[in-house]
């Protein structure tokens, strides 16, 4: 069994992961949440909203998942969202064509279909399932289609990413922010892809949670007012030149900057966060780079791209979050849809002086001429553009009549005019988290297995393997498992008594007094149940328990009136575990 394996088979035992459908035999791409397992997702969840929304103040939002046809034409999702597919000629199984080829070329993200096409046929690359040949490559477009309403009603997709929708509320977001760049809006929800082939459980699934924050920027102003908080901050990158040279490099923040490896301070600023991010929900520091994208894949919006990958036993680097500089590409593609200026007022630190050429129309000689249209022809010709001036005649067209102007019947002036702003269309900084890969990720470095040496002195003549989560203590599901040490009245009762009072402090417990007490210890540490509090006959002597630490197994005494205090400085403060009761 490879890691991967041993981290879904305790996954889907203990109540994390589910196939789901699997009443009816599943299908690929979906996976439902078990209890433990959307309680882990809602604990991730959570810390990212304490970082994005609390703290760097990025609101968040909810938008339908269904969208209408025009925002995706608009985002170029309809023209372009599509992946190369090919099917076996023999068996008729469909594969993403670059997946393929993977052994051969790891990233072939950037090959068009031609290039694809030759790699496979000058390989001989076959069907991995029956050896048969491989038919052409086309693109298949990722978005699940539907119908919106009966009968021939609008047509709509599922929404491959939640980023569409904090495009489209722009200008009430830019209300709501009163009109002050920069301001970033937050969503955590479902999108939907209709993946090829998803062979990779909860890494590729057809749907997932995103959590995205788009931030709108001045495309002026690209340093960030915090970035002193991460100068320090050392990542390990993989811009696109060090992935010609083959080694990534760890490097400040303000190297990173300072070398222009990471274009500007406030895209820096997001690497550093989502950095922050992954580590504090227990993402292991040695096993997270973060990776350019090269010119040859990029999305269509982004102009620049770093993906933050984490390394995993079985499938090597996985990208987790993505972090886009999307410029002004969506703002600008949904104005031209819908007809609609999608631009902020900016105004400048200082006004500015500035030239313009003025049309100044003679109305003593338009009069004569143009008669009752003459105030109207008079408009027309401002809002024609200078080089309208520059030929011969001035052609000008009014209510459908196209009219020739004699020169003479126009002045042109340069004026200087004092501007306090102007209009722009804010660029977009978007970190994208995919929450189900972090989540997948998270398990997996979570996981340990340690070798417990056999104690004859214990009855116990054999080594035993013990699993353990080693979670973030913030993360863990279960926070603290109450354990009466044996199914009797007397200590079923405080020990509910126990669990009672800390529901009350809003911590998840967990009540067990099934099976030996080394085996709900145990089961416990599988699940990850940072701290276990056993409550026996001594309980009734002194008003003290045991409490018991997953990842060395220590325990220590403490009062129950002391309890929740305890729990509490351990879980959130950091306290050292053998400061807190009498070391047993
Ligand atoms: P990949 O190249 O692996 O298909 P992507 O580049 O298409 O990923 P993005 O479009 O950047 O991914 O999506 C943003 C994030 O959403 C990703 O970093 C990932 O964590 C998550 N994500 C994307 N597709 C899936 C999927 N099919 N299943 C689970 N998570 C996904
Ligand atoms: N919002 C980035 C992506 O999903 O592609």
């Amino acid at each position: 069994m490879d890691r991967y394996e041993q981290v879904i088979e305790l996954a889907k035992r203990r109540g994390f992961l589910w196939n789901s459908f699997e009443l009816y035999g599943g299908t690929a791409g979906f996976y439902d949440y078990g209890p433990l397992g959307s309680t882990l997702k809602r604990g991730i969840e959570q810390i990212w909203r304490e970082i994005y929304v609390i703290q760097e103040g990025f609101m968040e939002i909810e938008c339908p998942t269904i969208g209408i046809e025009e925002v995706f034409v608009a985002s170029g999702h309809v023209g372009g969202f599509s992946d190369p597919l090919c099917e076996c000629e023999q068996c008729k199984e469909a594969f993403r064509a670059d997946h393929l080829i993977k052994h051969i070329m790891e990233e072939a993200d950037g090959l068009s279909n031609e290039e694809l096409d030759r790699i496979i046929e000058q390989n001989g690359v076959k069907c991995p399932e029956c050896g048969g040949n491989i038919g052409n490559i086309y693109e298949f477009n990722l978005m699940f289609k539907t119908q919106i309403g009966p009968g021939s009603g609008r047509k709509g997709y599922l929404r491959p990413e939640t980023a569409q929708g904090m495009f489209v509320d722009f200008l009430k977001l830019a209300r709501y922010y009163r009109d002050k760049l920069p301001f970033g809006a937050t969503q955590i929800g479902k999108s939907y892809r209709n993946e090829i082939s998803p062979r990779q459980g909860v890494i590729r699934l057809r749907e997932f949670t995103q959590a995205e924050a788009e931030i709108f920027i001045d495309p002026m102003v690209k340093s960030h007012p915090n970035i002193q908080r991460f100068e320090n901050t050392s990542l390990n990158l993989y811009s696109d030149t060090a992935q010609e040279m083959g080694r990534s490099q760890i490097m400040t923040i303000r190297e990173a900057v300072d070398k222009g490896i990471i274009a500007h301070e406030f895209l820096a600023y997001q690497v550093a966060l989502v950095d922050h991010f992954l580590q504090r929900v227990g993402i292991a520091a040695d096993k997270l780079r973060f990776r350019q994208h090269r010119k040859d894949e990029m999305a269509h919006y982004a102009i620049d791209c770093w993906d933050a990958e984490v390394l995993t036993d079985r499938f090597g680097w996985v990208e987790v979050v993505g972090i886009a500089d999307r410029t002004d590409y969506d703002l600008s593609a949904h104005a031209k849809m819908s007809k609609t200026e999608l631009s902020i007022y900016s105004e400048y630190e200082q006004p500015r002086m500035v030239e313009k050429f003025v049309i100044k129309p003679n109305m003593g000689k338009m009069g004569p001429m143009f008669k009752d249209k003459a105030k109207v022809v008079a408009e027309a010709l401002k809002a024609l553009p200078q080089e309208a001036f520059e030929k011969e005649e001035i052609k000008v067209s009014v209510d459908g009549d196209d009219l020739t102007v004699p020169r003479e019947l126009v002045e042109f002036v340069q004026e200087t005019f004092k501007v306090s702003g102007e209009n722009i269309v804010p660029h977009v900084i978007e970190p994208s988290f995919g929450i189900d890969r972090i989540l997948y990720s998270v398990l997996e470095h979570a996981y340990d297995e340690e070798i417990i040496p056999a104690k004859a002195s214990e009855g116990n003549n054999e080594d035993e393997t013990r699993i353990v989560l080693r979670f973030r203590k913030e993360v863990s599901p279960i926070k603290v498992a109450v354990l009466p040490l044996l199914t009797r009245k007397e200590l079923i009762e405080p020990a509910k008594e126990i669990v009672a009072r800390l529901k009350d402090k809003g911590l998840m417990v967990s009540y067990d007094d099934s099976g030996t007490i080394g085996r709900r210890y145990r089961r416990n540490d599988e699940i990850g149940t940072p701290y276990c509090i056993t409550v026996d006959y001594d309980t009734l002597e002194d008003n003290t328990v045991t409490v018991r630490d997953r990842d060395n197994m220590q325990q220590v005494r403490v009062s129950i009136d002391a309890i929740d205090d305890v729990l509490h400085e351990l879980l959130y403060k950091g306290k050292e575990f053998e400061t807190v009761g009498k070391p047993l």
